[in-house]
């Protein structure tokens, strides 16, 4: 029985039936609600200018998070909160303090871009509760932003403006009341002209669905699957969809290893990791993609999709990270460079799932560093991205672990290279030896991101720039080496 999409708008209920299973959320706001202050801009999570912040209980309490309405789809907001630019005007009929900053600051100008951008700030100004950001803290809730007239300067004002007028407060017990009355004791199933959107609750429910739906796609954050739709044009059948899994959610420590589940958003996921591995994950954290794709996108859904330029693969990989896999017979494990078999081709069984993530954490002698090579540093996909894990014994070098992104049809390991490595002095000579090796781990190709040569040519010197960081004598601190770093 096909149930209808619930969900909380403009401090109403919204009943929700006839509408395809992946229609938008930015359609259905501007074709059916006919609210268009919600933008197109790109359709493919770019430039933000579609942004809305969506509000869901997590662990019973209220969590708003900006997203992109243009690769979400309508079904996934059962249960949830919508709210747009639409909703930012006080009941008085005042401007929210974020909209007057904007106009006192002049942060509008082409006026397209704007809602979006609102609606990022908005998002940020929910979390300040009256503090002034910093800087990093704007730049980071801006991410997923264009602004195309180059006009960042007064909407970087009207962020720190918007926390100087006085506060507007956003009644969230309503909204968790709210929400509470609309959450479903068991899985459900809205179906659309013979194509069927599952949403179980419970991993069992997911299990017994994945079992009986083999051909069914899984949907984690959308963040890759939205585009297909959008972008490619491709009619998706049925989708099971594991949003709604509390059990996927979880994030723990288990003996050496963080487990993190499958549907951890990419955000929680590297909040998590940056708590262990601060000065090695903490730039990749804020250069992988944007806020708003991070608060939807899963890690579970960046290892299962498996891209060659996927960023967190190379690092996952190169700590030792392990895939808990979750099928009707029961769970497996694997080494997660084993799940890649070849390009899109995955150690995946049809009846399963990926359920969660086993990260090794620090442990004594070992020297980390994953780096993200793109033309921009927010938003952008790498043209390469690089992990290397040394465990060092004294000055020689008892494990080495290489593991790069864009060199390859896959996330590969560099077996020349680390062979090199294994058993020497963390020395010059070593690098540079090593340096060349990695000639013969990769092959890469040349494509719009960045040509063969340039991909090997950086891969080489990035070796080295993660020696100058961890050598032994004399080890270069971070602004030493990374212009960001220097800038900051
Ligand atoms: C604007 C933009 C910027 C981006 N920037 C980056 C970036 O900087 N770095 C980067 O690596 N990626 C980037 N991406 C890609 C994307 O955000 C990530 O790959 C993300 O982690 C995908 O997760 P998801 O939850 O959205 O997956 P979905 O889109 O929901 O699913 C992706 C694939 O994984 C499968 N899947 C998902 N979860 C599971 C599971 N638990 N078990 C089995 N199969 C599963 C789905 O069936 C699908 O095939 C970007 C995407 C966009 C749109
Ligand atoms: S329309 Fe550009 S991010 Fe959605
Ligand atoms: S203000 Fe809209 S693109 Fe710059």
């Amino acid at each position: 029985m096909s149930e209808p999409i619930r969900f909380y708008f403009q401090n109403a209920l919204r009943e929700v039936n006839g509408v395809a299973t992946t229609q938008t959320i930015l359609q259905h706001l501007r074709e059916d609600l006919h609210c268009t202050g919600t933008k197109e801009g790109c359709a493919e999570g770019d430039c933000g200018a579609c942004t809305v912040v969506v509000g869901s209980l997590e662990n019973g309490e209220l969590a708003l998070k900006a997203v992109n309405s243009c690769i979400q789809f309508t079904p996934t907001l059962d249960g949830k909160a919508l709210f747009t630019v639409e909703d930012l005007q006080l009941p008085d009929g005042r401007l929210h303090p974020v909209q007057q900053a904007l106009v006192e600051c002049h942060g509008s100008q082409c006026g397209f871009c704007t809602p979006g951008f609102a609606m990022s700030l908005w998002g940020m100004y929910l979390k300040q509760e009256g503090q002034t950001p910093s800087r990093c803290q704007i730049d980071d809730a801006l991410s997923g932003n264009l602004c195309r007239c180059t006009g960042y300067r007064p909407i970087i004002d009207a962020a720190v403006r918007m926390t100087e007028l006085p506060h507007a407060e956003f009644d969230r017990a309503a909204v968790a009341d709210a929400l509470r009355g609309l959450q479903r004791a068991a899985g459900a199933t809205y179906e659309h002209e013979g194509r069927s959107f599952h949403a179980p609750r419970t991993l069992d429910e997911l299990v017994a669905l994945r079992a009986s739906h083999p051909q069914a796609l899984i949907l984690a954050g959308s963040t890759d699957v939205g585009l297909w739709v959008t972008k490619q044009m491709r009619e998706l059948n049925d989708i099971i969809y594991l949003g709604h899994v509390a059990e996927l959610k979880t994030v723990a420590q288990a003996g050496d290893m963080l487990e993190i589940g499958a549907g951890v958003t990419l955000q929680d996921a590297y909040a998590a990791l940056c708590a262990h591995y601060p000065d090695e994950l903490k730039e990749l954290w804020q250069r992988f993609a944007s806020l708003p794709i991070r608060n939807a996108g899963t890690l579970g859904g960046n290892v299962a999709n498996g891209s060659p330029i996927g960023d967190s693969m190379p690092w996952l990989i190169a700590l030792g990270a392990r895939l808990v896999l979750r099928g009707g017979g029961g769970e497996r494990e694997l080494a997660l460079e084993d799940f890649y078999l070849g390009y899109q081709q995955k150690d995946l069984r049809a009846d399963e799932v990926v359920r969660a993530l086993r990260v090794p954490l620090p442990r004594a002698g070992l020297r980390f560093r994953t780096y993200k090579l793109a033309k921009r540093f927010d938003q952008d996909i790498s043209a390469v991205c690089a992990a290397f894990v040394l465990t060092l014994d004294g000055g020689a070098v008892k494990e080495a672990r290489i593991a790069f992104g864009g060199m390859a049809a896959t996330p590969k390991r560099a077996a020349a290279a680390e062979s090199v490595l294994t058993g020497r002095a963390w020395d010059e000579a070593a690098l540079v030896e090593a340096m060349a090796a990695l000639a013969q781990d990769y092959q890469p190709l040349s494509d719009m991101r960045a040509s063969s040569a340039y991909r090997l040519k950086t891969a080489q010197n990035l070796l080295r720039r993660f020696w100058l960081e961890t050598r032994l004598e004399n080890p270069l601190p971070q602004d030493a080496v990374n212009a960001f770093a220097a800038l900051a």
